[in-house]
């Protein structure tokens, strides 16, 4: 099973270099590269969802703080000036580094990978020394380089315990998937798609039911496309379908994606995902989630204060150059929604699989103290 799918992220160069996103927005018509050169480019990038997927955007705004530490970086959208200070003053170099973090925090607020990812670096500049722009510049690189290289390795840790879990599965079985939690999501090869690609790689036979996630489909778009570029066994159907192919049998496991688990396993998903949850449930069929442990927010007790993005009316009530929907009509557009821990079976990640999902559970798992 290979594929020829182009890098969701690289950074090209040293230090002084260019952040490659895969445009998403373009996919699956064209596969074209968007370059940015500055943190700004990078944060209309996460908030126009050229890159997402919530390991994905916090490896991009990674690179995104290192774009800010040089000299000539601009200002355009609220970013506190870099470059403008007197002369001789480069402690201030830190600082650019800090408003970027505080800056990219702004691009989206559910994907809890975004802060973590910006807590590394601001750490990273904060242990630099003050003054030295070269090392500080380095110094950031090498961190955001680590972030990406460790999230290749937690999607790969998370497929091989993800399988384990699902090895009972049989042969033809359906998976069902909803947005994309692929490699397009992530610095390596997905979250729940690792899991369906180490299955498929072990040599079980799937067929996978992708859900088209309205409203901008992520399913259709991209993890359609992800599993035909390795070729693997899928059937596209509208959110509203999944009901009827669980009433008919032909699901037997589903695996998400998440971008905020809280303490006590309520996990955030894309729009659709606790629909697909409760469906799940009637029919007697396991939901699984699949996040590295950087998806873990211990800070917030429940699902409740998971902070959920709403998005712009238009993209409800349009689709490309076409109207749907009465200009005027009153529009109602979160990005994510909660699916309480109890509709979860399990939450695998890369450290092992979290079943059933208890606040105890969590803690063990995440090694972390809720405070
Ligand atoms: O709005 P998006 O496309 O960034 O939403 C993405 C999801 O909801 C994914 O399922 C989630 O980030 C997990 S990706 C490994």
């Amino acid at each position: 099973m290979t594929t020829t799918q182009p890098p969701t992220l690289r950074w090209e160069g040293g230090a002084d270099g260019t952040l490659v996103l895969l445009d998403q927005t373009r996919l699956p018509g064209e596969a074209v590269e968007l370059r940015c050169r500055t943190v700004e480019e990078v944060w209309q990038a996460i908030q126009r969802l050229a890159v997402r997927g919530a390991p994905a955007i916090g490896v991009a705004a990674a690179y995104g703080v290192v774009l800010a530490v040089r000299a000539g970086a601009t200002n355009h959208t609220g970013l506190p000036r870099l470059h403008h200070r007197a002369e001789g003053a480069e402690a201030n170099w830190r600082d650019d580094a800090f408003a970027a973090c505080d800056y990219l925090a702004t691009s989206r607020p559910t994907a809890v990978n975004l802060f973590w990812a910006l807590e590394r670096m601001r750490r990273a500049a904060q242990e630099s020394a003050a003054g030295a722009v070269e090392q500080l510049k380095e110094r950031l690189l090498a961190e955001a380089r680590a972030i990406h290289e460790e999230d290749r390795q937690m999607c790969a840790a998370i497929g091989r315990h993800g399988a384990d879990l699902l090895a009972a599965l049989p042969a033809g079985a359906g998976v069902l998937t909803h947005c994309n939690a692929g490699a397009l999501a992530t610095g390596g090869d997905g979250t729940a798609l690792a899991v369906i690609f180490e299955l498929v790689r072990r040599g079980k036979r799937l067929h996978v039911w992708v859900d088209e996630t309205r409203p901008l489909l992520q399913g259709a778009r991209l993890t359609a496309w992800e599993l035909s570029q390795r070729g693997i066994d899928c059937t596209l159907i509208c959110d509203s379908m999944a009901a009827q192919v669980m009433r008919q049998g032909r699901v037997q496991a589903v695996i998400t994606g998440a971008d905020r688990i809280a303490a006590n396993g309520d996990s955030a998903n894309k729009i659709g995902t606790y629909g697909v949850a409760v469906l799940a449930k009637a029919h007697g069929v396991p939901f699984h989630i699949a996040a590295p442990t950087s998806t873990f927010d211990l800070s917030l007790a429940d699902g409740a204060a998971i902070p959920i993005e709403e998005r712009g009316r238009d993209e409800i009530v349009r689709l490309g150059d076409s109207r749907l929907a009465p200009p005027d009509v009153a529009v109602y557009n979160p990005a994510f929604d909660v699916t309480p821990a109890e509709l979860i079976r399990a939450i695998v990640t890369e450290r092992g699989v979290v079943s059933p999902v208890t606040a105890e559970a969590v803690r063990a798992a995440t090694g972390q103290a809720t405070g």
